[in-house]
């Protein structure tokens, strides 16, 4: 870096490897951090040892965290601009999350939203690491100095947490931490449901027509729009109550850029069923060069594993000298 140059802001992200990503997390989160690395330092990270704290099956979890790791590169994160990795092949996660656990309080653990959503969700397996999940979503954020981290509504109470963390251990060891700010992406934020459009869009929900996923082959995501579910009425305009024109709309809108009153323009008089095929249309669009870089990556396996060393040499550089500084701070030698 050059001494004239302001340095630019850290952001810090990551994703958990669980299944098939779906356009919902390509335009709540993913194309946001595409964009986040022209004008920041970025890291990014596959979250697998996040992803532990249900059971999983060991080589899909294998599979999951490479497909994972090249989606991300597929949707145009780019190496040369942003270190890209694979969090369990930095252990400065794991070091620095136990270390953070010492300064977590369990009151605070225990009053987390997820974890509590969690432990009724999957009562037969309320493990240790469910309770102690933010310390290592901290251990992530705090590690790289990440000024901001963007994160959706679901994470914000855990990034929270992450900031009560550093300011409390700031306050024992001066300043071993830099504390971060979220970061609440502008557009497409939210993508609902195609059947239920007052639900989140989710690869959990048992019926596939709700939920597109990033690699759905082209006819299945038209014939998803198709049948998305619309309100009565039959004008393409944002209202109150027409959830599921109104998230069709923010689709739309995310993906061309254009802005709500020319969509309403362009579908004047054109009822539902244009409006729905040409949603589709753009994703299959949006998506389909995704799908063919994907395709080459996934070809290509030890390009991958090259990557991902690449990657979490580049992240552990960083890691290493701030876990190595807090390790001092605290006195461990
Ligand atoms: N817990 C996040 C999720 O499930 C993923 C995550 C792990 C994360 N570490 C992070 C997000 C650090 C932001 C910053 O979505």
């Amino acid at each position: 870096m050059e001494s004239n140059q302001t340095p630019k802001k850290r952001v810090f992200s990551a994703i958990q490897p669980s299944g098939m990503l779906t356009l919902g997390n390509y335009l709540g989160a993913l194309k946001n951090w595409v964009s986040l690395q022209e004008s920041y330092d970025c890291i990014y990270s596959v979250a697998d040892l996040h992803a532990i704290t249900a059971r999983q099956e060991p080589a899909l979890l294998r599979k999951q965290v490479t497909e994972t790791f090249a989606l991300l590169l597929a949707v145009g994160i780019n190496p040369e601009k942003a270190a890209v990795f694979v969090q369990s092949h930095v252990p400065a996660h794991a070091e620095l999350a136990w270390v953070l656990s010492c300064f977590t309080q369990f009151g605070e653990l225990g009053r987390m939203t997820q974890f509590k959503d969690k432990s009724i969700r999957h009562a037969d397996n309320i493990n240790a690491g469910l309770f102690s999940y933010p310390c290592l979503m901290a251990a992530d954020i705090l590690l790289y100095r990440a000024d901001y981290v963007p994160v959706g509504e679901d994470q914000r109470q855990h990034l929270e947490l992450s900031r009560d963390i550093a300011v409390r251990v700031n306050g024992l060891y001066n300043d071993a931490f830099t504390v971060p700010d979220a970061l609440i992406p502008k557009i497409g934020a939210r993508v609902m449901s195609l059947q239920d459009p007052q639900k989140k869009m989710s690869k959990s929900d048992p019926n596939a027509g709700a939920w597109v996923a990033l690699l759905d082959k082209p006819d299945d995501i038209r014939r998803k729009f198709r049948r998305a579910v619309t309100d009565s009425g039959s004008e393409v305009h944002v209202a109150q109550g027409k959830d599921g024109v109104n998230n069709l709309i923010g689709i739309y809108a995310a993906l061309t850029g254009k802005s709500v009153p020319e969509i309403e323009r362009e579908f004047d008089g054109r009822g539902y069923g244009d409006f729905k095929a040409a949603v589709g249309e753009a994703v299959v669009e949006a998506l389909t060069p995704v799908q063919e870089r994907f395709a080459r990556l996934i070809a290509d396996k030890a390009g991958l594993e090259r990557l991902m060393a690449e990657g979490a040499e580049a992240a552990g550089k960083i890691a290493g000298r701030v876990l190595a500084k807090v390790y001092r701070k605290i006195g461990l030698r």
